[in-house]
């Protein structure tokens, strides 16, 4: 019974991960996954434990209260820290395989006899990545949440200390395994905490999704080690799945900002030069309502580019009205989606399905950029980074190399946003001081609305 039950979770666990893939079928392919999930918890926790046995209640109340707290925070998360809460659930996810580890371990120490050596080495591995998934996601978790502290955690030669920490954690797992004392052990599991800590401390704050996906991966590697220890199918494979999904996320967001997993990781987003950054580049125009309302109703064709602006504006059911309102005026509208704009993977997609935007008018980056060309208004909507001609122009930029919207090569564009701050990279924009650019200042939402208004006047 207990196999077809993992038979049974692991089918719903691909098959929910395989509709993940389309926004359509998305939201069906989550929940599959997550009944998958409960069998697999049931089959693998609840089942083997006999009904007559006490420890049922220590096992059902705590997985009961966990339940409704994630639960709970995932209710109430806002979509703009989705980032955050993943990071966080990520790093829970790399403590439970320490401890998992841990308790195995001391096994080993009361009875070496009954275990291999490559189960040890596995066990140690399990217990090290899972530390650096830990602490690593708690940092990436305070960094992406603004506190200042995270952004100083770096020391002097960071790199090289983090190698002089690797060096010393094989050592002492060698001098573990030749002399089971569980001082050793502590010792491992303090430096591994350590070296999570400064395994995320150089990377800059713009680079964090990439680490939660990287970390993301870890944590899976961990749960399919745990699984192979522990003779468990479905554990194995739901850690090879987010192993193998972190891995391939990571690498596509990197491809997505031209740059190396090891730039990424070196930290080399965060190292731009502030006086260069706020340069004073020109003048900026400004764009009153009506002329907005004007230029948008007789255009063609407008292509939209949404950004975290927009996100944190919750202005997409606005944005939507927009659209609907120029296309009875026969103008075509798309949306032109940048793979890393917002804060997430998805993050604008997810933000458009909100608003039941139709999908099939997104447009990818290659064909957006094609298409930038017949079009008469290009409006940017609280993006910034992913429409910076820098990443193309300007060599010294952080953000040169990485594939942007080439927005400016519309006939014209009008960015929204409240003021001239930077984005997230920390650098200001040449965009808007270009001729054929104009600024509409102002939350989204309420930019929105008047130019919304001024539509439907016209
Ligand atoms: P950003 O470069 O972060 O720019 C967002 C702009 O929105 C800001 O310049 C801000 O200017 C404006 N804004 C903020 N609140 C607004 C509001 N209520 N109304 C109107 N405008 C508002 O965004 P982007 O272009 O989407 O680029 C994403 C950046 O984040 C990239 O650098 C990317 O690498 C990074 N990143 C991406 C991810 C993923 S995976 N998507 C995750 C983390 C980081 P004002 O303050 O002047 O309004």
């Amino acid at each position: 019974m207990e196999k077809i039950l993992f038979l049974v979770s692991a089918f719903l666990l691909v098959w929910g991960l395989r509709l993940q893939s389309d926004p359509a079928t998305a939201s069906k392919g989550n929940k599959l996954a997550a009944i998958g999930m409960l069998i697999a918890i049931f089959s693998a926790v609840i089942m083997p434990v006999e009904n007559s046995n006490s420890n049922l209640i220590w096992i059902i109340s705590p997985l009961s209260l966990s339940a409704i707290i994630g639960y709970l925070i995932a209710k109430k998360i806002k979509m703009t820290s989705m980032p955050q809460m993943v990071s966080i659930f990520n790093g829970l996810g790399g403590l439970s395989a320490v401890l998992l580890s841990f308790a195995e371990i001391n096994k080993w120490i009361s009875f070496p006899d009954e275990y291999q050596i490559i189960v040890v080495i596995v066990l140690i591995s399990s217990l090290f990545i899972g530390s650096v998934a830990f602490t690593g996601s708690l940092l990436a978790f305070a960094k992406l949440d603004g506190y200042r502290w995270s952004e100083k955690l770096t020391l002097p030669f960071q790199h090289i200390v983090n190698i002089v920490f690797l060096t010393m954690i094989i050592g002492f797992s060698y001098f573990f395994i030749s002399d089971p004392e569980i001082y050793y052990l502590y010792i491992i599991i303090t430096f591994s905490f350590i070296y999570g800590v400064f395994f995320v401390a150089p990377i800059g704050g713009a680079d964090m999704p990439v680490v939660i996906s990287l970390l993301n991966s870890f944590t899976g590697i961990t749960a399919a080690l745990t699984g192979i220890i522990f003779g468990n199918i479905v554990m194995l494979l739901g850690g090879i799945l987010v192993g193998a999904a972190g891995t391939i996320l990571t690498v596509l967001m990197c491809n997505a900002m031209n740059r190396s997993l090891l730039n990424v990781i070196i930290g080399g987003f965060s190292s731009s030069d502030p006086s260069k950054e706020n340069k004073e580049q020109g003048d900026i125009k400004e764009i009153s309502d009506s002329d907005f309302a004007v230029q948008l109703f007789y255009s063609n064709k407008v292509i939209i580019v949404p950004g975290y602006g927009l996100a944190v504006a919750q202005a997409q059911k606005l944005c939507k009205e927009i659209q609907e309102s120029l296309e009875a005026n026969d103008v075509e509208v798309k949306y032109a989606i940048h793979p890393v704009a917002g804060r997430m993977p998805g993050h604008m997609n997810v933000l458009l399905a909100e608003a039941d935007v139709d999908y099939s008018k997104l447009i990818e980056l290659d064909q957006a950029n094609e298409e930038f060309k017949s079009t008469d208004v290009a409006v940017i909507i609280g993006a910034n980074d992913v429409v910076n001609p820098d990443a193309i122009d300007d060599s010294s930029s952080p953000l040169f190399g990485m594939p942007i919207l080439k927005v400016w090569e519309s006939k014209s564009t009008v960015v929204l946003k409240r003021s001239m701050s930077a984005g997230y990279a920390g650098v200001q924009n040449p965009l808007f001081f270009k001729k054929n650019n104009k600024m509409y200042f102002g939350d989204a939402k309420e930019s929105l609305q008047r130019l919304s208004s001024e539509l439907k006047n016209l």
